[in-house]
């Protein structure tokens, strides 16, 4: 039966429709646009993508900010056009996640509408209010700098509300039963249509209790148990996968002890270190995070990412951690956002090094948990720092060097196409990568391809193996009796690391290198020695040379 749970090993790949092929000729990419690059999705080895909201919104917070939850807006295409779109990723064995921004509504939905110009309205409850501005309101804002408070005055319900984002995101009143009914609703009509799940947004909001009187966090944990029950009723195998930043010691509540909660959530305790340990060439925190988040129930599964569509947030790092990822990555103050974060893209991040982005992205592919990766960072997409907050790196997808990238045939995308060197669409393109076998998109595809014949990672025990340097991080992963072993040098120079591979019998201590011919084999003494160029990586499964062909089943 485990080996049915398919989020366990699968390849997520993020996009906003707006944003990836506009179809129509309007500037704005759209579900026909979509389909029409399903192939390139499939090529790539792609096994689910994740959908951003595309309900009908008024765009103050790029579709965060929702009006209606059951339909499709306008500018990307109809509810038919999605129907299809399902269809077509059906049809071709990718499954289907899309957002589900419940936390809070558009302000310019019907709900908020009505519950503002009626105390007496059902919908009143349904938001959270208070009738003075609560004393703690400045605290706790999730955009500092943009947003100055947690509560607004509203001027037609003559009442203040909570907005835990901005002030046009009124929080829905989650621990109202009506609400948490609807929530319900709105997942089954998806369902109904085709989704394999939910990426479900700001997810520590969303089961917080809400209310003037509430100063410190409390979490209605149960809530959780709720959605997924649900879920599973109305279909087996779909999943929620969670944003929620929280610290490892609260993940067993999010996934629940017995699995009976999350089924998925992204390690942002990962992420963050991970990008300390690529600054600073020191593996040490992030070793300590993976530790801390290793212990998840056997069903639950973590979401690995580089970069995503949010800035990258470091908040959990040390001061000095984190002026080491600002001094590396983002050094000056228009590449950093809400004094916590950077609001750039991987590629520009580290300067187009194709050595340090094939490092990231092997430590990406190889970290316990299901990889997901964000559109335009398989051919290397850049930023553009002139657009205001996260929208840097929300940029049209670059696919050929005809005008706008091939985005759209409009002479006005809704956002510039990224046209400077070195990051600019003549350069770095879909099209033209296709047909360069050493491109970076023909060697994310590879490693895509060969991640997914390496279930070990998704499903089994790992362990950080010493390598005698902060700068090398080697882990061992064990499953069903399979070994694999990855060893990455985060120096800017080359390594070597000595070891043996213990438990293996006599004669199948060899490594045998998963990516390329370069194996190794032990000295006389059963020791390895690795030379790691720099930045370099080596994926090995532990065994002889004929060990691939002798494992049949897994
Ligand atoms: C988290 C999303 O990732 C972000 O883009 C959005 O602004 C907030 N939640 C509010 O929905």
């Amino acid at each position: 039966m485990i080996n049915d749970l398919w989020y366990k090993n699968a390849i997520i790949y993020c996009l906003s429709v707006g944003s990836f092929m506009d179809a129509n000729g309007d500037g704005v990419g759209d579900f026909p646009g979509l389909m029409r690059r399903l192939d390139y999705l499939q090529g790539l080895g792609v096994t689910a993508i994740w959908l951003m909201p595309f309900q009908p919104s008024p765009m103050r917070d790029d579709g965060y900010d929702i009006t209606d939850y059951y339909g499709v807006d306008p500018r990307y295409g109809t509810l038919g056009d999605f129907v299809e779109f399902a269809h077509g990723c059906k049809q071709r064995g990718i499954r289907v996640l899309i957002d589900l921004v419940v936390n809070h509504t558009s302000d310019q939905h019907p709900w908020f509408q009505e519950a503002r110009r009626d105390a007496q309205s059902p919908y009143r409850d349904w938001y959270v209010w208070a009738e003075q501005k609560p004393p703690k309101a400045d605290l706790g804002v999730v955009f500092p700098g943009v947003q100055s408070s947690t509560w607004d005055h509203d001027d037609v319900a003559k009442a203040w509300y909570f907005h835990r984002f901005y002030d046009f995101q009124p929080d829905l009143n989650t621990a109202n039963p009506h609400v948490q009914a609807e929530i319900l609703k709105i997942m089954g009509f998806w369902l109904q249509l085709g989704v394999s799940g939910f990426r479900m947004d700001a997810v520590p909001f969303v089961i917080a209790k809400k209310g003037a009187d509430q100063t410190d966090p409390v979490e209605q944990y149960d809530m959780l148990r709720l959605f997924r029950e649900f879920l599973q009723w109305r279909e087996g195998d779909a999943i929620i996968l969670a944003e929620a930043n929280v610290l490892p010691a609260t993940d067993l509540d999010y996934f629940g002890n017995d699995g009976d909660r999350l089924h998925m959530m992204f390690n942002f305790q990962v992420n963050q270190t991970l990008f300390y340990a690529l600054a600073a060439a020191d593996v040490r925190p992030l070793v300590k995070a993976l530790e801390a988040t290793s212990g998840k129930p056997a069903t639950a599964q973590w979401g690995n990412f580089l970069r995503n569509h949010d800035e990258l947030d470091l908040g959990r790092l040390s001061k000095k951690q984190r002026k080491a990822v600002f001094d590396a990555f983002g050094p000056e103050p228009g590449m950093q956002l809400y004094g916590r974060g950077i609001r750039r893209r991987l590629a520009p991040m580290l300067q187009g090094c194709r050595a340090r982005l094939e490092l990231a992205y092997s430590l990406l592919m190889t970290l316990p948990g299901t990889p997901v990766i964000r559109y335009g960072d398989e051919i290397g997409m850049g930023d553009d720092l002139s657009l205001p907050e996260r929208n840097a790196a929300r940029t049209p997808m670059q696919w050929s060097s005809e005008p706008h990238g091939g985005f759209t045939k409009s002479d006005k995308p809704f956002l510039p196409v990224i046209d400077q060197a070195p990051f600019g669409f003549q350069h770095v393109n879909a099209a033209q990568q296709r047909r360069d076998p050493n491109s970076i998109l023909n060697w994310t595809e590879r490693v895509m391809r060969m991640r997914k014949e390496v279930p070990e990672i998704g499903w089994g025990r790992f362990e950080v193996l010493p390598s005698g340097t902060p700068q090398v991080l080697v882990r061992r992963y064990e499953w069903r009796n399979n070994t694999v072993m990855f060893v990455h040098n985060l120096a800017a120079s080359p390594r070597e690391i000595r070891l043996k591979v213990k438990r293996a019998a006599p004669g199948e201590q060899d490594l045998v290198n998963l990516l390329s011919d370069d194996h190794s084999y032990p000295d006389k003494t059963g020791e390895h020695h690795i030379r790691l160029e720099t930045y370099g990586y080596r994926w090995y499964r532990v065994g002889g040379l004929d060990y691939l062909l002798k494992r049949t089943d897994v």
